[in-house]
């Protein structure tokens, strides 16, 4: 058993307080979801109440862990950010590839890591920068990509986390031309949900507010795992149900609700999930503006299908050419159904997704009969059944038996 325990909920619960008390500057609030792929608040390094360096705040005591590097020392692991060293670009600012050992610093264990340097003209600022190492600096799961470290001279803020070889889910699912096989699409989809869950059942829930492919990285031997805890919220506490926020993360992904309202759950992340698996499922990106109108938005043309039996099976990617379990698909895709659900009480929570993924692993059989295991009974006959099926909220597991560690060290 996984042990989110008291020591996390606490590291979480003192993350959220300093990420309050570090949050420096009023941002006007805006909604400026729709149309764009990022949305962003403004740098404000060059704010005077803006602490200089993290220990200003002085919280480096509890990221015993998390290394503080120079700027010296990152520009030397990155050739001075040579453009042969870009691994990708983000809303942040661009992502390089580095190498850190015992030439760097006494002591250092060799590593390749990935060095994230904050566009000082680019929409996230030292605010994100700050929520990632608040949150990503203590949280510890195989599913979660590790922070390394971080920079904070002058200017210059700086994010290093170990280095994920295969790159983002994003760039496989659309950009590659070999098509992830089945089996490797559903442990992806079964590891992302595992990460989110150790945020979600956390005492205190951690809500990761930006669930896209873009955050789901992957190991050289596919594990995924999520980066970009930027927009990551501390959820609702007390009678609270949910928080209230200025709408931040990337069209085509965030909930309804949350798009309208500004209302934040951790059912916003599991809206989210669900988009995530119908790309896992279809090889088609939430928003194809290529394709017709009526194919655009990727929920909008598959939903009707997912709800009718005959056709949900007409929305898995060609690209599969029949290599997948009918049986499989066909639970994963009344998950996607219910995970896309407009009523956010009818989502499942996060641990049964994880539990209802767990069975579907080594499910790459084309043969209908297919090897995985049934979901629970209880489950199969409520979930294949009905149009008006609800999940059963199951007690809160901390972490799932299969993942070996969540904690805060
Ligand atoms: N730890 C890492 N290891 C390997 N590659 C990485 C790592 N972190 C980021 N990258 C690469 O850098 C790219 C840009 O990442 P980044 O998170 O900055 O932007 P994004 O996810 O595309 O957009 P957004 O700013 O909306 O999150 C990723 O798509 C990935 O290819
Ligand atoms: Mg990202």
């Amino acid at each position: 058993m996984g042990n989110c325990g008291t020591r996390e909920e606490n590291a979480v619960v003192a993350a959220h307080a300093q990420v309050q008390q570090l949050h420096l500057s009023q941002h006007p609030a805006k909604n400026a979801i729709a149309g764009r792929k990022h949305t962003h608040i403004s740098s404000d390094i060059s704010n005077p109440s803006t602490p200089r360096k993290i220990e200003d705040a002085k919280n480096i005591s509890i990221y015993n862990d998390v290394i503080a590097f120079t700027f010296f020392e990152l520009e030397t692991i990155t050739k001075s950010f040579r453009a042969d060293y870009v691994l990708g670009e983000g809303g942040f600012g661009t992502v390089y590839k580095g190498y850190i050992d015992e030439n760097v610093r006494v002591g250092l264990k060799s590593l390749p890591v990935a060095v994230k340097v904050l566009n000082r003209d680019g929409h996230q600022g030292h605010r994100e920068w700050l929520t990632e190492i608040n949150f990503l600096g203590q949280l510890r799961h195989p599913n979660l990509v590790k922070l390394i470290g971080y920079c904070c001279e002058d200017d210059h803020r700086l994010l290093v986390y170990e280095f994920m070889f295969r790159g983002s889910l994003e760039k496989h699912l659309f950009r590659n031309t070999t098509p992830l096989p089945w089996g490797t699409r559903m442990s992806i989809a079964l590891g992302a949900a595992r990460g989110l869950a150790c945020l979600h059942n956390a005492q205190r829930p951690v809500i990761f507010r930006d669930f896209k492919t873009s955050n789901i990285l992957l190991d050289s031997d596919y594990t995924a795992k999520l980066s970009d805890f930027g927009l990551a919220k501390a959820g609702p506490e007390g009678d609270e149900t949910h928080v209230s926020t200025r709408v931040m993360g990337t069209y085509g992904y965030a909930a309804p609700e949350y798009v309208m309202t500004g209302h934040l759950t951790t059912r916003s992340d599991v809206y989210s999930f669900g988009v995530v698996l119908l790309e896992l499922l279809t090889g088609r990106k939430s928003i194809d503006k290529s394709r017709p109108s009526r194919e655009q938005s990727l929920v909008d043309w598959a939903l009707p299908k997912l709800n009718d039996k005959r056709r949900l099976l007409q929305i898995i990617d060609p690209k599969l050419q029949g290599q997948y379990s009918v049986r499989a698909a066909h639970k994963a895709c009344i998950l996607a159904f219910y995970c896309l659900s407009h009523n956010p009480k009818s989502r499942p929570i996060i641990s049964d997704v994880v539990e209802t993924l767990e069975p579907l692993q080594g499910s790459g059989s084309s043969d209908g009969s297919s090897q995985s295991s049934d979901l629970p009974d209880y489950r199969a006959r409520r979930r294949l059944t009905g149009n008006s099926v609800h999940f059963r909220a199951i007690p809160h597991r901390k972490c799932s038996p299969a993942v070996p560690v969540c904690r805060v060290r």
